[in-house]
C-alpha cells in the first residue's frame, strides 16, 4: 500500500497543471471592499508591445490606431480635428526586463499618443487607439499614464458604447498647476444628461474632478475604473478616489480608448498646445466580462469548479509590472492578443510566450505528470 506523502505529491503534481484562472480573475472594489470575478482578460504592455502593425492603422495585439477627421462643429470646439494613425506610436524596449527608461525613439517608452503643435487646414492633429473588440461589459479597467505637461490638451482612458454610455477619465494638461501643485483629473459617466447639457461635461453632475496628490505629467501612475451595474469606482494608484451610481452609470457593453486630442475649447481642452505635446501609456490591463456568446460558453465549459483552488486568480491590487499573460498557464482559453512582435523573440522572463503557446505548454506539462503519475504509483506498489 502507498504511504500517504505519495498521495499529496500526486495531488500538488496533478493540481500544479489543472490549469489555473479558468474561472476568473478576481479584485475588490468600491468603498464596500465587495469581491467580483471577471470571467475574460486583456493585458497589454505597451512597454515591450507594438501596436501600431503596418503603420496603416491595421489592428494589432486588439488595439487599433484611429484615422478620421472631424469639423468644428462635431468637435465642440474653435478647431476641428485630425485623428492621425502617425500620431499614435510603440516606443518599445527591445530588453524584455526593463520596464522604465527610454524606448528606441529615446523618449519614455511605452505607447505615444501626440498631439501636433501644427494644424491641417483649421484641424488640430491628434491621437487615438480602440479596442478591436466591442464586448466589455462590466470590468476593471486599468493603465499605466505618464500626461503631457505641454497646456492645452485632453488625455483620456475612456469606454464608450455611445455618446450617454461612457466612463471617461480626463486630464486638461491646461488645469495643472505645478507652483501650486494643483493637479485635477475628472471623472465623468456621459448619460442622457451631459447630452442634455450639450455634452458640455463641466455642466454635469456627472463629473467629478479630484485633485490628485501627485504631478501626472512627471511619472507613470495607474488609472483605473470598475464598471458594475450599479456603480463606477475611479482609482489612482490602487486609491479609491470617487465612486458614482444611479442613472449615468452605462447598460450596455462597450469597448475601450485611449486618446490624446485639443478642439481649443476654452471651457474643457483649451489650447492647441504650442509644442507637440506627448502622452505615454505604459500598459493598459483590463479584466471584464464579455458580452459575446461565445466567450460565455467557453467560459461555462472550461469552469469546471470556481471553488477549487487556483480557479479563480486575484488581480494583484496594483503592480505594474505583473501580467497574467506572462505565466506559463494563467490564461486558459482566452482569447490570444499574442506577445511582443518587436520582430524578433525575445529571451527570458517569459515575455515571448504569446497566450497561443500556453495550449502545448499545458499538454506537455499534463502529459509528463501523467507518466510521473504512474511511475510513482509502480514504484509505491512494489
Ligand atoms: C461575470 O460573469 C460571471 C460568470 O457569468 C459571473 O459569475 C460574475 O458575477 C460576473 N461579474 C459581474 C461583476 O457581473
Ligand atoms: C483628413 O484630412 C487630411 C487633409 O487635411 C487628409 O490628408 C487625410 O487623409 C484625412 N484623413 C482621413 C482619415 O480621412
Ligand atoms: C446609447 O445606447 C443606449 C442603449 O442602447 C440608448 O438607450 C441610447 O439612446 C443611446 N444614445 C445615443 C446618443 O445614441
Ligand atoms: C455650461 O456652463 C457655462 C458656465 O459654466 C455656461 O456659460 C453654458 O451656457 C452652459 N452650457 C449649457 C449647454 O448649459
Ligand atoms: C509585481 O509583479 C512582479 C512580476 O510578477 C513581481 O516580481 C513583483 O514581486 C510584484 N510586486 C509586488 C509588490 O507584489
Ligand atoms: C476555448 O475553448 C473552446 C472549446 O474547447 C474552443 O472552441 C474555443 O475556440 C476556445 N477559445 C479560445 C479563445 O481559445
Amino acid at each position: 500500500m502507498a504511504p500517504s506523502w505519495i498521495f499529496t505529491i500526486l495531488l500538488l503534481l496533478l493540481g500544479s497543471v489543472a490549469g489555473d484562472c479558468e474561472c476568473g480573475y478576481s479584485t475588490t472594489t468600491g468603498s464596500d471592499d465587495t469581491r467580483h470575478v471577471f470571467t475574460d482578460l486583456h493585458e497589454t504592455d505597451f512597454i515591450h508591445v507594438d501596436v501600431t502593425g503596418d503603420g496603416k492603422g491595421g489592428a494589432s495585439h486588439g488595439w487599433a490606431p484611429q484615422g478620421y477627421n472631424i469639423s468644428s462643429q462635431a468637435s465642440r470646439g474653435p478647431f476641428g480635428e485630425s485623428f492621425a494613425v502617425r500620431n499614435v506610436m510603440s516606443n518599445t524596449i527591445k530588453s524584455p526586463n526593463t520596464f522604465d527608461g527610454p524606448g528606441t525613439l529615446g523618449l519614455d517608452a511605452g505607447l505615444l499618443l501626440l498631439v501636433r503643435n501644427v494644424k491641417e487646414e483649421d484641424r488640430v492633429s491628434v491621437a487615438e487607439i480602440s479596442t478591436t473588440g466591442l464586448d466589455y461589459f462590466y470590468g476593471t479597467f486599468r493603465a499605466g499614464i505618464k500626461t503631457t505637461d505641454a497646456p492645452g490638451t485632453c488625455s483620456a482612458f475612456f469606454w464608450y458604447q455611445n455618446d450617454t454610455q461612457e466612463i471617461d477619465i480626463e486630464f486638461l494638461s491646461a488645469e495643472f498647476d505645478k507652483a501650486k501643485g494643483i493637479f485635477p483629473v475628472n471623472f465623468v459617466l456621459q448619460s442622457e444628461e451631459a447630452a442634455a447639457a450639450g455634452y458640455n461635461a463641466a455642466n454635469t453632475t456627472g463629473l467629478r474632478r479630484v485633485n490628485l496628490p501627485f504631478d501626472p505629467s512627471t511619472g507613470f501612475h495607474e488609472y483605473r475604473f470598475d464598471f458594475l451595474h450599479d456603480k463606477v469606482s475611479f482609482y489612482a494608484d490602487g486609491e479609491l478616489l470617487v465612486e458614482a451610481t444611479g442613472s449615468g452609470v452605462p447598460t450596455t457593453p462597450g469597448h475601450l480608448l485611449l486618446s490624446h486630442w485639443s478642439n481649443g475649447n476654452p471651457g474643457w481642452s483649451q489650447g492647441p498646445p504650442t509644442v507637440d505635446a506627448v502622452t505615454t501609456v505604459s500598459y493598459v490591463k483590463t479584466y471584464f466580462n464579455s458580452s459575446l456568446e461565445q466567450r460565455q460558453r467557453d467560459f461555462a465549459l472550461r469552469c469546471k469548479d470556481p471553488t477549487a483552488s487556483g480557479a479563480v486568480c486575484a488581480i494583484p491590487h496594483h503592480n505594474a509590472t505583473f501580467f497574467f499573460s506572462n505565466g506559463d498557464n494563467l490564461t486558459p482559453n482566452q482569447t490570444d492578443y499574442g506577445g511582443p512582435d518587436n520582430g524578433e523573440p525575445v529571451d527570458g522572463g517569459g515575455k515571448g510566450d504569446g497566450d497561443g503557446e500556453n495550449g502545448a505548454g499545458v499538454l506537455v506539462a499534463q502529459i509528463w505528470a501523467f507518466w510521473l503519475t504512474m511511475v510513482i504509483i509502480l514504484y509505491a506498489s512494489f
